[in-house]
């Protein structure tokens, strides 16, 4: 089972981003797309923010996805087997890597038609907890012409495009990777999570 995460971990080592083009199986994501559907018809998500604490905002120039976080599966087989997974995700790289990760948060995002998040980075400016991100892509049929491509910006400024396409995981240091998401042109799904250090204090 799961060898991208071997994958991962080289080029996490080796140049601190990892791309897994569809890696996840299809059954899988279309039970995590069932499951959001039903969050969505109860009216679960919400205006994503930006910034933390008393900083957070909702600003429609910077992002305009929902979002809904994740806690506990409760019930839910598909989400308590995406749980497990970042959880064999975290040891690994703690084993194999020295990671020291010790928590992970993250939410389920849909970008409407129209909808986009401006060039950021994913970490606080007065936290800087949050060390590595993940994304998983949720689409099924998605073509080039549906935008809603991550650019993920290197060192030296370069980028590279990545395609939000069904079962591909993306991982990247939190700190080191500005990145944005351009206009989609379809309903876009994903879920973005970040594994966090202990903070310094
Ligand atoms: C984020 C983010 C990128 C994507 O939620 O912080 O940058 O491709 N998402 O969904
Ligand atoms: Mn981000």
């Amino acid at each position: 089972m799961h060898e991208w995460i071997d994958t991962a971990v080289s080029d996490l080592a080796d140049k601190g981003w990892a791309l897994l083009p569809q890696v996840l199986p299809s059954p899988f994501c279309m039970e995590l797309n069932s499951w959001i559907d039903q969050q969505v018809v109860l009216g679960a998500f919400q205006r994503a923010g930006i910034g933390k604490g008393q900083r957070h905002q909702i600003n429609d120039s910077v992002r305009g996805d929902i979002v809904l976080w994740m806690s506990d599966p409760g019930r839910d087989q598909y989400l308590r087997d995406l749980e497990n997974l970042l959880e064999t995700v975290r040891q690994t790289l703690n084993s194999k890597l020295f990671a020291g990760l010790e928590t992970f948060e993250g939410h389920f995002a849909i970008y409407p038609p129209g909808g986009f998040y401006r060039r950021h980075v994913d970490t606080f400016r007065d936290d800087d907890v949050r060390k590595l991100t993940l994304l998983l892509y949720l689409n099924q049929r998605w073509e080039k012409s549906d935008g809603g491509e991550l650019i993920l910006e290197m060192g030296d400024r370069s980028t590279v495009t990545i395609a939000p396409t069904m079962g591909t995981i993306v991982l990247f240091d939190s700190r080191r990777f500005p990145h944005e998401v351009t206009e989609a042109n379809a309903e876009r799904r994903s879920f973005t999570g970040w594994f966090k250090v202990r903070p310094l204090s």
